[in-house]
C-alpha cells in the first residue's frame, strides 16, 4: 500500500494509522518486518524524516539501504526518476522517497508495484509528518475534533502545512492562518477548505490569534523554494505567550530557525520534541501498513 498524499486517505484510514502507532508506543512491536529490505531514496536534505524512518525500520527488524544525496546516484548522469525508481522497486520491499519536485512520489508510485512512501515532494505534500502531527495532537488533547489550530509562517511553500490543512479539514478543526504577504496558503487549498465547509480566517499577527488557539503550529521559511525576497517573518517570544490558553501546545516540524527561540523550550507549551519523538512509532505504523504485515 502506498502513502503518497493525505488526500488519498479518509478519516478512518488516518485513524487506523494513529491507532496502530498508539499500540506500538504502548507496547514496542516485535520484529514484524524481519527479512524485509527498505530503500531510503532521499534526493533532498533530511534529518528527522530519514532517520526516524530508518529507526522505525531497524526497530522492526528490517534492513535498510539508500542514499542521501542525489549527486551520488546516476541521476547525476541524467537518469530519469522513473528509471531509478523502477530499479529500486525491484531491489526492495518498499521505497521511501523525498524529492524536490512536486508529484515525484506519485510518479514513482505509477512505475512500480512496490509500496512507495512519500517523505516530502517539493512544496506539495508530507503525509508521514501529518500523521505524526495528528498523532501528537490526539495524544496531547485526547481528541482531534473541535480544536483550533493556528498555522504560522511559510504557508505557501511549507509542505507540512499543506498536508496538515488537508487532514485538519476531516476533523472539524478551526483554522487560523498567520502569514506575511507572499507566503499565504495557495489558492487551491483555500478553495478546497471552502468546499468542505471548514471554518478558517487569515491574520497578520500571531498576537491576533494567540488567545483563541489550542495548537500553534510554526514553520520555518522554506528558503530553498523561495523565488522572491520576503520582507518579514513571524516569530514568537515569551511575552506573546502571556495571552495563551493554559493548555496551548506549540508544535513545529523542525528544523527551527528564529521563529521559535529556545527560550520557549522550558515552557509547558513546548510540544515539538515530543512531536519529533513520535515520528518513530508513527513511521513504524506506516511501514507495517505499507508492507501489508499483520500487526
Ligand atoms: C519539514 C520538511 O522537510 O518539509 N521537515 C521535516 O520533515 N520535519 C519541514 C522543513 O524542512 O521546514
Amino acid at each position: 500500500m502506498n502513502l503518497v498524499s493525505i488526500l488519498d486517505l479518509n478519516k478512518a484510514d488516518i485513524l487506523s494509522y494513529l491507532d496502530l502507532a498508539a499500540q506500538f508506543k504502548a507496547t514496542p512491536p516485535k520484529e514484524l518486518l524481519k527479512n524485509k529490505l527498505i530503500t531510503l531514496a532521499f534526493f533532498e536534505p533530511s534529518t528527522r524524516t530519514r532517520l526516524s524512518f530508518e529507526a522505525a525500520a531497524l526497530r522492526l527488524g528490517a534492513k535498510v539501504m539508500g542514499f542521501t544525496d542525489a549527486k551520488a546516484t546516476s541521476l547525476a548522469k541524467g537518469e530519469s526518476l522513473s528509471d531509478t525508481v523502477r530499479v529500486l522497486g525491484s531491489y526492495s520491499d518498499a521505497v521511501i522517497i523525498r524529492h524536490p519536485n512536486e508529484g515525484a512520489a506519485r510518479l514513482a508510485a505509477e512505475q512500480v508495484d512496490t509500496p512507495i512512501i512519500n517523505a516530502g515532494d517539493g512544496a506539495n505534500q508530507h503525509p508521514s509528518q501529518t500523521l505524526l502531527d495528528l498523532f501528537t495532537i490526539r495524544e496531547l488533547f485526547g481528541k482531534l475534533e473541535g480544536l483550533s489550530l493556528a498555522l504560522v509562517g511559510d504557508l505557501k511553500y511549507g509542505r507540512t502545512i499543506h498536508s496538515l490543512v488537508e487532514a485538519a479539514s476531516l476533523f472539524d478543526m478551526r483554522l487560523y492562518f498567520v502569514a506575511a504577504d507572499g507566503l499565504t496558503l495557495p489558492h487551491h487549498l483555500t478553495e478546497r477548505l471552502k468546499m468542505r465547509g471548514v471554518k478558517f480566517s487569515f491574520h497578520r499577527t500571531v498576537a491576533d490569534v494567540m488567545s483563541k488557539t489550542d495548537v500553534l503550529y510554526l514553520t520555518r521559511l522554506q528558503k530553498e523554494r523561495l523565488t522572491t525576497a520576503v520582507p518579514e517573518y513571524h516569530s514568537i517570544d515569551l511575552d506573546l505567550l502571556n495571552d495563551a490558553k493554559p493548555h496551548l501546545k506549540i508544535m513545529h516540524p523542525l528544523p527551527r530557525q528564529e521563529e521559535l527561540p529556545p527560550e520557549i523550550d522550558a515552557t509547558p507549551h513546548a510540544a515539538y520534541f515530543e512531536q519529533a519523538k513520535n515520528g518513530v512509532v508513527v513511521r513504524q505504523a506506516i511501514l507495517v501498513k505499507a508492507l501489508g504485515v499483520q500487526a
